[in-house]
């Protein structure tokens, strides 16, 4: 596995794997992360191998999607470790550019995902998407990958920058080949993130209970109890359990994010954000069994 820090070395790179391809499936996949790996970056890493001949992983963690007052100075960094556990996927190229690769002096230009990105986590972060757009855009651009994979634990995430590839044409990789995987869970049902490591032991053990109360709310939408009194209950249970501040806890439709006051059969989600101790969790939840396909995004 290489590991290139400069945008001329990648595309020199890059071009010498592309050269060497002499298969049918897609040349190129992406799994675009900000390092911290953990078990659900890797079943990204081992789908992406699964659809094409060659895998790059970035890893940059991308100072424009956190706002001042965010952890940017303290999110986990070990590029060191990340790199052992690609290298042992065979993943071909790590990509770690510098601060001053991906933004050199001067840079200006900000993409900004209208409407999608002003409700859920884009209220409680003004401006994040508007970074991560921007950043995913460039990854987009350097690599120029056929397919790229997204974890549907960030599915507002994923829903934006399909909306952006579409809506700009993007070839490399094209709309329908940005890719969502479902969400890796412990085994208690805590949806795996990097911010995980902020949890206490204490706090580690009440974290389960967001997606509990998720479980029990999708029971409950199913068995037509009025959508606001579930949700209303939902933020209950979670404060009760050790949370002490729900951002959000919406049931929405799941392609446009538009918010849904009853369950009426189309792709739905349960969306929850929830602060506990030092970490902001995220979860979401497809409503009655629907495929976790990124299909319903279109
Ligand atoms: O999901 C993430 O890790 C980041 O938001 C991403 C997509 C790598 C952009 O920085």
């Amino acid at each position: 596995m290489q590991i290139l820090t400069g945008l001329e070395p990648l595309r020199s790179a890059l071009a010498a794997l592309k050269s060497g391809d002499n298969s049918d499936r897609p040349g190129l996949a992406l799994v675009p992360t900000m390092g911290a790996l953990h078990e659900g970056h890797l079943t990204l890493v081992r789908e992406a191998k699964r659809r094409a001949a060659h895998v790059v992983v970035s890893i940059f963690v991308n100072p424009r999607q956190f706002a001042p007052h965010e952890d940017l100075a303290t999110y986990p960094r070990r590029l060191e470790a990340d790199g052992a556990l690609l290298e042992a996927e065979g993943v071909d190229v790590l990509w770690a550019p510098t601060v001053q690769a991906m933004y050199p002096a001067g840079y200006a230009t900000s993409l900004q995902v209208g409407g999608l990105d002003a409700v859920l986590c884009g209220a409680a972060r003004p401006g994040h998407f508007d970074g991560v757009a921007t950043v995913v855009a460039k990854l987009f651009n350097q690599v120029q990958p056929d397919v790229a994979l997204f974890g549907e634990k960030d599915w507002q995430q994923l829903a934006i920058i399909r909306r952006m590839a579409r809506d700009l044409d993007l070839t490399h990789p094209r709309a329908d080949a940005i890719l969502g995987v479902p969400t890796v869970r412990e085994a208690d049902g805590l949806a795996m993130s990097s911010r995980n490591q902020y949890l206490t032991a204490e706090e580690r053990s009440q974290a389960p209970a967001l997606n509990r109360a998720m479980r029990g709310a999708e029971a409950l939408i199913l068995a037509g109890e009025p959508v606001a009194s579930v949700l209303a209950g939902l933020r209950a249970e979670v404060l009760a359990s050790g949370f002490r501040q729900v951002d959000y806890a919406d049931l929405r439709d799941a392609a446009t994010l538009e918010e849904l006051s009853a369950f009426d059969g189309r792709a739905a989600r349960l969306l929850v954000a929830a602060h506990i101790g030092k970490a902001r969790l995220i979860d979401n939840m497809a409503i009655g069994g629907r495929p976790d396909l990124l299909d319903v995004l279109g």
